[in-house]
């Protein structure tokens, strides 16, 4: 799959690309079985809210389960990685993010950049996230809030919150973004479950709670040039992967493929 001349311009421009109607029901009726299956394995991967129960984040689940071992070397998500990063990319983080109905906490303002700077010295912002929604994504259950352009910035100083939720996070004070919100705005990219949403690892963003009834999951391959590769290894290889051979592509139809 190719992105246009005009798609790719949005992305320099304004840091992300929404795409509508990218996976079909059938795929995303896949994908949502075989995550409900992971919510009820224990292991380290499976993150929960601080409450204890809610699933919060399962990370690197492309390292245990077909499916999404699959959906890692997607064409549809791999193809416009690579022409948007202009190379070779590989996994550097891999999460499904289940912000449940009535449980799901907020995501404090940050750039994704920072973290992987901060814990994983990742040389640059040579890297960026595909968000794939598995359920549909509206104002009501805790959608992603973008500042548009903020990945013009470049890393931002931000400070390490063990607090605010279960799980730590580099984030940024509010006065840098007030300034950051007078200048790009705030976005909300929402949609029918099968949208895409491809943004910089340098675009500050965040999301609510969900206080509503519905849950929100959303699945993120986070991919970086195989030569920006990270080059410090204390974060658990679940949340920052050390494989760094470029991902070679899998038919378009490999999410039903019985292999
Ligand atoms: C993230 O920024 O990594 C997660 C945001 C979300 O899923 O709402
Ligand atoms: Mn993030």
């Amino acid at each position: 799959m190719e992105l246009t001349e005009k798609q790719i311009k949005s992305f320099r421009e304004l840091g992300y690309i929404f795409i509508e109607d990218l996976f079909q029901t059938d795929e995303i009726e896949l994908m949502n079985n075989e995550a409900k299956a992971i919510y009820n394995i224990e292991r380290p991967e499976v993150v929960k809210e601080k409450n204890g129960k809610a699933i919060r984040t399962v990370f690197g689940a492309h390292t245990f389960n077909n499916i999404f071992s699959k959906l890692a070397r997607h064409p549809r998500i791999i193809e416009p990685t690579m022409q948007l990063l202009g190379g070779e990319v590989y996994v550097h983080q891999f999460k499904l993010n289940a912000k449940m109905a009535f449980d799901g906490d907020v995501w404090q303002w940050h750039q994704d950049y920072a973290t992987w700077k901060n814990d994983d010295d990742m040389p640059e912002g040579l890297a960026l996230n595909v968000g794939l929604f598995l359920d549909d994504v509206t104002q009501f259950n805790g959608p992603l809030n973008f500042i548009p352009k903020s990945h013009r910035e470049g890393y931002i100083d931000s400070s390490h919150d063990t607090q605010t939720t279960s799980y730590a996070l580099w984030t940024i004070n509010e006065e840098t973004i007030s300034e950051l919100v007078n200048k790009g705005g705030i976005v909300s990219p929402t949609g029918k479950a099968g949208s895409v949403v491809f943004f910089d690892s340098s675009l500050v963003h965040g999301s609510p709670s969900n206080m509503s009834p519905w849950n929100r999951t959303i699945v993120y391959i986070s991919l970086n040039r195989t030569s920006n590769h990270i080059r410090k290894f204390t974060r658990p290889e679940y949340i920052a992967h050390r494989d760094f051979d470029p991902i070679k592509c899998l038919n378009d139809n490999c999410l039903q493929e019985k292999v």
